[in-house]
């Protein structure tokens, strides 16, 4: 008997022009647009084996071991409702293909690293879930194609299809039809930016990120002049940045970036806050390591972001990403720095000192 089974992984990503709002949250259709650096290494992914049995009761999914609930009309049943209306559509053009599109599925996905603290590990575990699907029924779609669909389990998923520095494009139409992700460069284009992950924090977070959303669209003025008069130059400008390989544009837009994110949420009722008093540290630590550098060399050294949570992710050029572990651990000496260049600390202890 033929198995129909299938992984595939993705990694996440970190944005540095960041989603915040929906116009459309049944479609997940953004208010912005945003961009993101995938990372390539072999932490922080979310893998995923899905299989197709007629002998399966219902389509049921389990994530680290534990059984999640697939409710009706979600979006983990919309993205599989829609995997499998890819493959349906394929059945009826071609008969000689098995009919397994109506078989319920088993799918298991693993993170490896804590999930929701905000690691992004929903852009990864529903790109790794669309990915897998997509394998299983053997669609032979482009990875845009697809990001519409993970887009419509977790929106920042769809930027995690492609590897390098990508754009989720927001996109006018009222069905979402438009609002896909695509690559600006593939990571060799720009292999010297390395990412540094602080984890200051890594439990759950207190307000998610849809909740978090939803109340900023609907009180935020601050949000609508970002959406207006900010992003969409910024998108220009940082794509302009990494075709050119032109750090100091990519790291003031990423830094100018994160913090106008975290206005908004501060701009919010009642106000949002994810970054902690570590967290915010950091970033005094990397400006006066930057003010530093620009005196020395008229160069900036590194950029930090923030998404909803309060762990930093630094970008650097690789050169660079030794000096600023060693300063890490100096200034916060219960974090351990890993050799790897995508290192990961934990700032765990250090929290609240
Ligand atoms: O896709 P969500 O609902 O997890 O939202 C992600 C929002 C941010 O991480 C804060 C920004 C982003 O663009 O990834």
């Amino acid at each position: 008997m033929t198995v129909y089974q299938a992984t595939a992984s993705a990694p996440v990503n970190i944005a540095c022009i960041k989603y915040w709002g929906k116009r459309d949250t049944k479609l997940i259709l953004p208010t912005n647009s945003s961009l993101s650096v995938t990372l390539d290494q072999d932490h922080l992914r979310s893998t995923t084996t899905s299989r197709a049995d007629p002998s399966f009761e219902k389509d049921r999914l389990w994530l680290n071991g534990e059984e999640d609930e697939i409710k009706e009309g979600g979006r983990l049943a919309t993205c599989i409702k829609e995997v499998k209306s890819l493959r349906r559509q394929l059945e009826e053009k071609d008969a000689s293909l098995p009919k397994i599109s109506g078989y319920p599925v088993h799918i298991s996905s693993h993170n490896n690293f804590p999930t929701a603290a905000g690691l992004a590990s929903s852009a990864s575990g529903f790109a790794a879930l669309v990915a897998s699907l997509a394998a299983l029924y053997q669609l032979p779609t482009d990875a845009s194609r697809l990001s519409l669909i993970a887009r419509q389990g977790s929106g920042s998923a769809c930027r995690s299809l492609f590897g390098g520095f990508v754009a989720w494009q927001m996109g006018e139409k009222a069905d979402g039809s438009d609002s896909y992700a695509v690559q600006v460069a593939p990571r060799e284009h720009w292999p010297d930016v390395h990412a540094l992950i602080c984890v200051v924090n890594d439990e759950k977070k207190g307000t998610s990120s849809t909740s978090g959303m939803q109340r900023t669209v609907e009180t935020s003025a601050l949000l609508q002049h970002r959406i207006a008069h900010v992003v969409p130059e910024r998108m220009r400008a940082i794509s302009d940045a990494i075709k050119a390989r032109d750090f100091d544009a990519f790291a003031r837009i990423t830094m100018q970036d994160s913090n106008q994110f975290h206005a908004v949420c501060l701009d919010t009722d009642p106000p949002i806050f994810y970054m902690n008093d570590v967290s915010r540290a950091i970033i005094a630590l990397i400006v006066e390591y930057n003010r530093v550098a620009l005196a020395n060399s008229g160069k900036l050294k590194a950029a930090y972001t923030y998404d909803a949570g309060p762990n930093a992710v630094i970008y650097a050029p690789k050169e660079n990403i030794k000096e600023i572990v060693e300063l890490i651990v100096k200034y916060f000496p219960q974090a351990q720095a890993f050799k790897d260049p995508f290192a990961l600390f934990s700032g765990k202890d250090v929290q609240g000192k």
